[in-house]
């Protein structure tokens, strides 16, 4: 039990995906329950916590050097208890003790329900604890977190981990093996949200076209998209992320019949060379890929695809790179995001030859990013004149006179309105496009 009677804070700094950034809101919610008020000043904080993610070495350093500066706050604070969490907590376990001695507490990704019993714990004696031990139920996972006040959209988790072992990726090896979560529990917290006013739900997984295979029963994917579209009050349902292998003709079938799933895949792609795509382990080939986003393009013509990208994989040659080039411009995607390869420990990739120089590796990422902007520049403008509904999300952050939503196509859109307009979904004409955003003029509400 923690101590009850003084009303105390607890700090979440979240590092990486939207994964780890919905693991923070069920972190703040389960110890919400628990006599934790959030604060947004770690000053203010009885406890710190930070949510690491390693899935490159870049995030991996930035966790680390503030780790060091809140290390500092313990000088004049013994109380303070200091804790990590997340993907580096469950590949370092208590080697952290060792780097950042000021650490009272390690929780790996399968322990966040633990959370309020080992803060507990501490409080009641002080000393060290790492809990990053593997479990086979899905109780993690099944943590809800509490909608903020006014909140348009949620993320839910569905599944946990990975089984697809691709060479360069730390994920099976710190989130675990894929576990999905019963659908009678996912609807049912889709409900709990519906009916806090939530109105655009996001299906999180790290690989959620195989949602359902540690089930069995016949549970699906699509069959799970079906049943959250039943949901009254959802007007929206979004998902990621999406492995091209197992992109079944159902889902794709998913994007003609439930008008409540947006017109939005994000199917990371990573590489458009095939000898590449092969010692990555991805288990398909660029004409496997091009024909799938060509299907889904026939299915729904407005859907927007963005997709991700890794250049100086071992072994990338310029002519590999130039076939991502080449994808890139079949494809012409939406959006992307763009990575130099980063060497991460455990991975099968650490023992492939043919290492790319750091400089050559910018200079391919600074390449690519330039085509991708055109491209996203393009895919934006067609867009101008049109008129598209855009749920509405809140004031928009650089005018007090703009109200901000984003389309089913998962662009974000200014234009003039009130406050009034905020969860209820618009048409709005699109008069300017930019690389980030379109800016228009209300043209209906209802
Ligand atoms: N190096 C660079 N990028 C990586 N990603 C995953 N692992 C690595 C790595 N070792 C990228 C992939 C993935 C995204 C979430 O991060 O593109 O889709
Ligand atoms: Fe990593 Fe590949 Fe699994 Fe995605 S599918 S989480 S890239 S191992």
């Amino acid at each position: 039990m923690l101590k009850g009677l003084k009303k105390r804070h607890v700090y979440v700094r979240t590092f990486g995906c939207q994964m780890n950034v919905h693991d923070s809101e069920q972190m703040i919610a389960l110890l919400g329950e628990n006599g934790y008020a959030q604060t947004e000043d770690p000053r203010r904080a009885d406890v710190i916590l930070l949510n690491t993610c390693s899935i490159r070495e870049k995030a991996d350093q930035k966790a680390f050097s503030q780790l060091g500066r809140y290390a500092s706050f313990k000088r004049g604070k013994p109380g303070l208890i200091l804790g990590v969490t997340g993907c580096v907590s469950q590949q370092m376990g208590p080697r952290i003790f060792d780097r950042i001695p000021e650490v009272d507490l390690v929780v790996g990704t399968h322990n966040i329900d633990q959370l309020p019993v080992l803060i507990g714990r501490l409080e009641e004696k002080k000393g060290r604890i790492a809990e990053t031990a593997f479990r086979d139920c899905v109780a993690s996972i099944g943590v809800r977190a509490r909608p903020k006040k006014g909140s348009v959209g949620a993320f839910v988790t569905i599944m946990q981990g990975c089984d697809n072992y691709c060479a360069y990726c730390v994920v099976p090896y710190v989130r675990g093996r894929e576990r999905s979560r019963g659908l009678d529990d996912i609807v049912g917290e889709i409900r709990f949200l519906a009916e806090s006013g939530v109105k655009e739900v996001t299906l999180l997984g790290q690989n959620v076209n195989s949602y359902g295979r540690t089930i069995g029963n016949g549970a699906s994917f699509p069959a799970l998209i079906r049943a959250v579209a039943a949901v009254d009050g959802i007007k929206r349902i979004r998902f990621t992320t999406s492995h091209p292998k197992d992109l079944s003709d159902g889902l794709i079938g998913c994007f003609g019949t439930v008008e409540k799933l947006c017109a939005h895949i994000h199917l990371p792609v990573q590489a458009g060379s095939d000898p590449v795509l092969e010692r990555m382990n991805r288990g398909y080939t660029a004409t496997d890929y091009r024909e799938k986003v060509r299907r889904l393009r026939e299915t729904r013509p407005d859907i927007a695809v963005t997709s991700d990208m890794i250049v100086g994989f071992p072994g990338e040659t310029e002519e590999d790179f130039r076939k991502t080039l080449e994808l890139m411009e079949a494809v012409k995607f939406d959006g992307l995001f763009s990575f130099r390869y980063s060497e991460r420990e455990e991975t099968a990739a650490v023992s492939l030859p043919g290492k790319v120089e750091e400089g050559v590796k910018r200079e391919r990422l600074h390449r690519l990013q330039k085509l991708q902007d055109a491209h996203t520049a393009e895919r934006n403008r067609r867009l101008r004149g049109k008129r598209v509904e855009v749920l509405v999300e809140g004031l928009s952050r650089n005018s007090r006179q703009d109200m901000t939503g984003r389309t089913s196509c998962n662009r974000i859109v200014n234009f003039p309105g009130g406050n009034s307009l905020v969860g209820r979904t618009v048409t709005v004409g699109i008069r300017e496009t930019y690389l980030h955003s379109l800016r228009g003029e209300l043209e209906g509400e209802g």
